[in-house]
Formats: structure tokens, sequence, C-alpha cells
């Protein structure tokens, strides 16, 4: 559908200017094999099962005391599953595994030196690790349960070591992504109120071995600053005994796990039998602005929907090998390395470093190597592997069953490179739709059941109802081509319980919007605001078009960033395309693109032409970009998304904010440099922005 056929779009919705995908059918070797491939399942999830329908899922876990009560609504939104049930996360994710197969391996762990040795992890190895760790825990910090204590831990087996020993003590654990910065761990260390750090000396990134430890002092200090002090840190060495950072360790303060260890060696410590609603972990949520908010997650409904959702979506039998290539700092690596899989008793693969190190040909062999059968991995990094080694794929020998996107819109481009090249053609794929307050999957396709259709998620998944409501609270009917924000019309029990320590801005963020009635006790007077804008085709299938403040408005059309930066991608020449507003005086705001180009090909006046063309023709003239940069990099986080706001800021001439949080904060300079200079050659320098110009350009791609 072209702009110009199309009548004037109100504010409230966002014209959709998708093309519509066909399906792709999921593999007949894979429908025979798969844990779901019973149409049955659809009805028992259905709207009148709800909530019972959930027992299928906390039926996969192990119960001290069984529940009595599926949902509790009587605090809304505040809802409680399972509950009257106690349980304990270490014991179900580890001992029960040991009766059947003590010697299979849990954790499968690939440091990134490609010369240093995988360790194969097993139950009863991991049984040991957790025990000890947690007797340390015990016994050295004096943690107790109901504590909290935060890991600022790479990507190391000892992070799922140290989750698995909080759980296993009912001690609430809070990963900071390792690559946040020191300050950024203080500020979680202050608002959780740890008193105990877990961190590393230093690990793999890059071929280089980072300095870790140096972001403890940081922390530390940070943390003191806003009122916490923090009263050990333990230090793990990546190579023991050999101490890899220049940070000094301040005496009776910081300990080496490998020094403190001994006396804790072949201790045994009783899970704690813990009640359903006792929360598990806090994840701070990844967004940019304001103070990161502290997702509580659950330990019964929590860990039911990851194992229910690892079932079910990533088509986990024990006798799999996994491997999630997400970070355990984020909620994908929490759900879906750690507590899903080894809920399941499966091999769960880590990887410490970078995936295109030392070559684009990394992920395949590691795959080659270790026999993976299911993959997972978000856009970001399928983007990097098909602009870096589009063909390294073919010249190994691995096969998947199924393979996972998450994180972000994926282009349909992008999407049938992953099908047919890292696939091989073979393999059922997910896009998994969710969020860190989620706990697990909220929209998918059932890989054996559904059909894959690139670009889309699917419907919502098993237990999940979403909607879509315009600004007025309207449903917006699927198949009417218009967007607006998705919402989930009921609780689930992977939903996470309250942000720390603020439940007014868990009520205020997530529900006021669209809630009917506050003083209602009925869950359906509260749907759940998932802050992203989305629309529905007429087969019910949901496109998620990103954060609802990821559109650029242009003479009155909201344009989706997504959608621009799909079409840039259809370009055979672009590997990677981002999209911002610029202050324009006609019509409000105007597209700018900024494209990376594939290995090999040179940056050309002709390219930026194909891109401008390729957007005219696919969404309409109004789209036109008013600029395409070509440019050798995107500014990315260290979890690969794409920061908008610096190269928006550099569009608009304004402050680009603060870039210390970027996984490569060198790019910066060099666009700038690059398009103000040709900006200002060409007579394209904006007066001063207006107050509310500034702050929405500050502000853009970063919604809460
Ligand atoms: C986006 C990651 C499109 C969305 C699990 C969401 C997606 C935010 C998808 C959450 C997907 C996640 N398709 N968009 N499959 N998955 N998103 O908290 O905007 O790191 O709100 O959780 O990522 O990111 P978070």
């Amino acid at each position: 559908m072209a702009l110009e056929d199309e009548a004037q779009v109100s504010e409230a919705q966002i014209a959709v200017h998708w093309r519509e995908e066909e399906y792709y059918q999921p593999p007949t070797k894979f429908i025979g094999q798969a844990n779901a491939s019973d149409p049955e399942i659809l009805e028992r999830f259905g709207e009148d099962r709800f909530p019972e329908c959930f027992k299928d899922y906390a039926d996969l876990l192990t119960w001290d005391h069984y529940w009595h009560t599926t949902l509790d609504t009587s605090n809304p939104p505040f809802w409680k599953w399972f509950v009257g049930g106690r349980l304990n996360a270490s014991y179900n994710c580890v001992d029960r595994h040991l009766k059947r197969d003590p010697n299979k391996a849990a954790l499968v762990w690939v440091p990134e030196p490609e010369e240093e040795l995988t360790q194969a992890i097993t139950y009863r190895e991991l049984y040991q690790r957790v025990n000890e760790f947690a007797a340390l825990l015990q016994g050295f910090c004096g943690t107790e349960t109901g504590d909290r204590v935060t890991f600022h831990l790479p990507m190391v087996p000892e992070l799922p070591v140290a989750m698995l020993a909080c759980a296993r003590l009912g001690v609430v654990h809070s990963q900071v992504f390792g690559g946040f910065s020191g300050a950024a761990c203080g500020g979680r260390i202050a608002d959780s109120q740890s008193r105990i750090l877990v961190t590393m000396d230093g690990y793999y990134r890059n071929g280089e071995l980072v300095d870790h430890k140096v972001k403890a002092d940081e922390a530390v200090e940070r943390a003191r600053e806003e009122g916490v002090e923090v009263e050990k840190v333990l230090v793990w060495r990546r190579h023991p005994g050999q101490y890899a950072s220049k940070s000094p360790m301040v005496p009776g303060r910081d300990f080496f796990v490998d020094e403190v260890m001994p006396d804790y060696r072949g201790k045994l410590v009783d899970p704690v039998s813990m009640p359903a609603e006792a929360p598990l972990f806090i994840m701070y949520s990844s967004g940019t602005t304001g103070r990161p908010k502290g997702c509580q997650h659950s330990t019964g409904g929590y860990l039911a929907y990851v194992a229910g959702t690892s079932k079910y979506y990533q088509d986990i039998h024990p006798e799999d090998t996994y491997w999630c290539a997400a970070d355990i700092g984020w909620i994908t690596g929490h759900s879906y390395i750690v507590y899903g899989p080894l809920a399941l008793g499966t091999t769960s693969v880590m990887y410490e470093g970078v995936p295109t190190y030392p070559d684009a040909g990394r992920p395949w062999r590691i795959a080659e190597r270790l026999g993976v059968n299911i993959f997972h991995t978000a856009p970001t990094t399928i983007r990097m592997l098909r602009k870096l080694g589009p063909d390294e794929p073919a010249k190994y020998d691995y096969h998947f069953k199924h393979m996972t996107t998450v994180g972000e819109p994926i282009e349909p481009e992008v999407w049938r490179w992953y099908y047919d090249v890292v696939g091989k053609g073979e393999a059922a794929i997910v896009d998994t739709w969710w969020q860190t307050e989620n706990g697990g999957f909220l929209g998918s396709t059932l890989p054996a059941l559904q059909p894959m259709k690139p670009g889309s998620c699917g419907p919502g998944v098993l237990g999940i109802y979403p909607v879509i409501y315009d600004e007025e609270g309207n449903e917006v009917e699927a198949g009417s081509g218009k967007a607006g924000n998705i919402c989930i019309r009921n609780p689930w029990p992977g939903i996470f319980q309250t942000i720390w320590g603020d439940p007014d801005r868990f009520v205020s963020t997530y529900y006021e919007k669209y809630c009917r009635d506050r003083d209602s006790k009925d869950w359906h007077d509260w749907p759940y605001f998932a802050n992203d804008g989305a629309m529905q085709a007429a087969d019910g299938y949901f496109r998620i078009l990103g954060r609802v403040d990821d559109v650029i408005n242009v003479a009155g059309h909201r344009l989706g960033t997504k959608e621009l930066e799909s079409a840039a991608v259809m370009v055979e020449e672009i590997a990677e395309a981002a999209a911002v507003p610029v202050v324009d005086e006609m019509r409000g705001r105007a597209v700018e693109m900024y494209v990376a180009l594939k290995p090999g090909v040179a940056p050309s006046k002709e390219v930026e032409d194909k891109v401008a063309r390729m957007i005219e023709t696919e969404i309409g003239k109004i789209a036109r970009p008013k600029n395409v940069w070509i440019v050798p990099d995107m500014p990315k986080t260290r979890s690969g998304k794409i920061m908008r706001r610096v190269i928006a800021g550099i569009s608009n001439f304004t402050d680009v904010g603060d870039t210390s949080t970027l996984a490569n904060p060198e790019v910066v300079e060099d666009i700038r440099e690059h398009v103000q200079g040709e900006k200002t050659a060409r007579g394209e320098v904006p007066k001063e922005l207006s107050a509310k110009d500034q702050e929405e350009i500050r502000q853009f791609g970063q919604a809460e």
C-alpha cells in the first residue's frame, strides 16, 4: 500500500506499509519429532481454559508442596501464580536431573580463544559447584534467604553457577550485563541494596583479555555515593591463580574465590523450599532513559513459564544440544540459556566472546564441533554474520532443526538469509517477541504447527491473548492495515511481579494507560501495555514495529523506523540500516537513513540513490530520505541495538548524549565529521532547535 493512496492517518495510528510476506511451512522432519505437534494443544490453552491451562507448564516442575490457587487476582495488577506452592529453582534445574543422567553435560562452555579447550560441565559437576558456591555465600558472606546479591560477570560458567547457588538459598540475584560500566553496576547495586558483589578479574573479548575488576572498584564507589556499602567483593579469576587485572585487591573487602573456595570444597547445602511467589531474581531493563527498572521475577510462575515455552517453542528435548548465543546478562540468557533449558535437563552451550572472532565462521565451527541442533540469536548478530561472512555457513557440516530470532524486528531479507543459508532450509524458525518484563515469549509461532512468515513474530503464544489498541483504547482490528499499541489482555505466569522498590512506577508504566477500572479485581480490566507498536494481519500474525516512540512523523504520517530500515536492506549492497528524524521546516520531520555496506562494496552516490528509490517504492514518496549516509558501522550498544539517538543527534547538530555505554564509541566522531561536514557544505545546518525538538531528538529511539 503506497502512502499516496491512503486516507490521512490519525496521530493515534501509525501508517503501515509492509508488504505481506509468503508463508514458509515447517520442515516435515521437524514436525515428526516436535514436542508440540498435535493441534489439540491450542485448544488446551484456549481462552476458556484460562488460567488453569498453565497447570501444563507448572507440572513440568518438581514441587515440594503443590499449589492450591492457580491465579490470585485479589490485588491487581500484582498477580500471584500457583499460590500455596513451594519449590526450589536450583533443585529443579540441577538436583532432580541427577537421578536420570548425572554424567550428561548440563553446560558446555566455549572460551573465546579458539585454542583454549571447551569445558563440558556435567549435571553432577554442576551440582557440586552450585553447592560449594552456595556454601561459600552462606558461610563466608553470611547471606540469608531474601538478601540480594549483585553479579557483574561475563559469559563464564561461574555465572550460571552463581545464579543457581543464590536460587538454592532463596537469595535474590541481580546480574548486571558484563559490558556495562562500573557506574551502571553501582547504581544497580544501590537500587537493589546488595552487600555482596561477585565479579571476575577479566575475560576475553575480540581477542583481548579485558580488565574487568577495575569496574568493581567504580561500582563500589558509585553504590557508596548512593548510600549502599558493599561489604565483600568476590573475584573469580579467569585463569585461577593468575590475576588478570591491574586494579589492586582491597584488603578486607576483595577476595579471590579460588582462594576462599578450598574451605567449602565438597560441602552440600539443602535447597531452601521457597513459596512460588518469592522473588527469584531482579533483571534491570535495558531502557536507556530514566532510572533503570529492576524487574522482579518470581520463582514458581517464572520457572514454570520458561520451562513450558522452552519445551514447546524452543522444542528442547533432553537429548538436544542447544545453543543460545545471547549474553546471560540479558533476560534472554536468564530464561533461555539457564533456567528454561536446565529445568528441562538438556545441554546448554555458552560462548564467551564475540561471534565474529576470529572470523565470521566461528559460530558455525562451534555448531559443527559440538553438534548443536538448536540455535538462538538476535537479528543484529544475524546481520553482522551476513555482512562479514555471507558464505561461511555452507563451509561447515552442522544441521539445525530449529532456530530463533529475538530482540528486535527482523527484516524479511535478513530472515530469508537466516533460513536459507544459516538454516540450510532445514530448520524451523521462531521469531519470538517479548521483553525483560515478561519472563518468556509473548508472540511466536508454534514451530511444528504454525507456518513462519518473515518479519512477523506470529500470533500470541499459548495462553497469551494480545490485542492492539489505539490511543483512546479502541481495538484496532486484525487486517485493518493499521498499527497501534500492542497489549496483553490477560496475566501470565512469567510476568514480572513489580519494579523493585517502585510499585507505583510498575502500575503507571504498564497498566495505567488502558486500565478500565482502578478498583476492579477482575483481570479483564487490567490489560498489560507493552509500550511497543504493532500491527496484526488478517491471519492473526503480529508484526512488531518497535517501541512506540521509534516513529518518525513526516507531515502527519507516522513512519515506523523498522519499515524504513527493512526497505533499505532490500538493496543488495546494504548490510544494515538505521532511520532517524531530522527537523524540517516544511514537514516537521524528514527521514535520514544511515547505511552500512556489505564487505567489498565501495561507497557511491549510486548506492545512496538506490536506497532512496527503494524506500520511495516500498513506502511512498513522503518517506524518501532527505539524505542517505554511508557509514563504516552503526553506533551500537553492547547488546547490539543501534543507538538511533546518537545518529539523530549528529543529523540534527544536537548533543549526542552519553556514548560511554556504546560497544564502539570511536565510530561516533568519524560519523559526525563526515555527516556534519557534508551538511555544512550543502547549507543544511539547522537553525537553533526549539527545546521541545531538542528533547524529542534526544529521546529518539529510547522509550522507557
Ligand atoms: C523488541 C528482549 C520485534 C521490542 C527479549 C521489545 C522485538 C523489546 C522482538 C524488549 C521481536 C523483542 N520482534 N521486536 N521478536 N523481541 N523486541 O527487554 O521492542 O531486551 O519491547 O527483551 O525488544 O527488549 P528486551
